[in-house]
């Protein structure tokens, strides 16, 4: 049965569109995305937690503390089909050979958690949807460095949404991938450089730029820290391709509008 609860409502998206279809990212807030004013607090007091945040050994920056979930989505005439992921192990990624497991949380009991991803799948153009999928949100909070150098995350959107900024820096940057050096060095001027404020969200196609963030600086005084969303609409191969046979058979057990 559907849930009402998460009905995204009439948002106008045309802009975001436009900008994602024209040069490839777009930048909007979550006010335009008719999340509530007080959505970044109350998803940062029930999900940044120590409960669910750790650091995985081996995983870069050294002080990064995250937590990850995936789910899987249907589209439909009247809205979407989610259901959490039976996995979130990824497999060879951010240079780290092997398989990774993070700390999983379970978005979907969180019904601001599931407009928010009802939303945010909305922000990819509909010509570009596809009618299943998977979405991956990770919960990262940083002190120092925010990102190792450039990179691609090698999915199909990334999400940026920024829930709290104490301290300078930070800034999110996108470059053309030609634009950064084997070493990860910027051989060239950024496409975007932009210091994401608490609310606000980047969209962009990740195999067009390399991305990635300034690191935090520290206020007078005080302790910086960052608290972000990065969700990917993801490619087929990173969490379906091996259960495809099954996938496909595979019925929703939970509605979203
Ligand atoms: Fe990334």
């Amino acid at each position: 049965m559907r849930d009402h609860s998460i009905q995204t409502g009439p948002v106008d998206l045309k802009d975001v569109w436009a900008s994602l279809n024209s040069q490839g990212y777009a930048l909007t807030d979550d006010r335009e995305m008719g999340l509530s004013r007080r959505f970044p607090d109350e998803f940062r007091q029930m999900h940044f937690n120590k409960y669910i945040l750790r650091h995985d050994q081996g995983d870069r920056p050294a002080d990064r503390l995250r937590a990850r979930d995936v789910v899987r989505y249907w589209r439909h005439d009247g809205g979407l089909s989610l259901q959490e992921h039976e996995t979130i192990t990824i497999t060879d990624r951010a240079d780290i050979p092997g398989k990774r497991d993070h700390s999983r949380v379970r978005l979907l009991s969180d019904p601001q958690a599931r407009k928010l991803i009802c939303t945010f799948l909305q922000l990819v153009p509909p010509s570009r949807r596809k009618p299943e999928g998977t979405f991956g949100l990770n919960l990262f909070r940083t002190f120092t460095n925010i990102v190792t150098q450039p990179h691609h995350d090698q999915e199909e959107f990334i999400i940026v949404y920024v829930l709290t900024r104490i301290g300078g820096g930070a800034e999110t940057y996108l470059y053309e991938p030609d634009g950064v050096a084997e070493t990860g060095d910027p051989i060239a001027e950024p496409v975007l450089r932009h210091q994401l404020d608490k609310g606000e969200i980047l969209i962009f196609e990740d195999k067009l730029f390399k991305h990635g963030a300034t690191p935090l600086r520290n206020p007078s005084g005080g302790t910086a820290m960052r608290d972000a969303l990065v969700c990917t609409v993801d490619h087929r191969g990173t969490y379906l391709a091996e259960s495809a046979a099954t996938s496909s058979a595979a019925l929703p057990r939970t509605k979203a509008g």
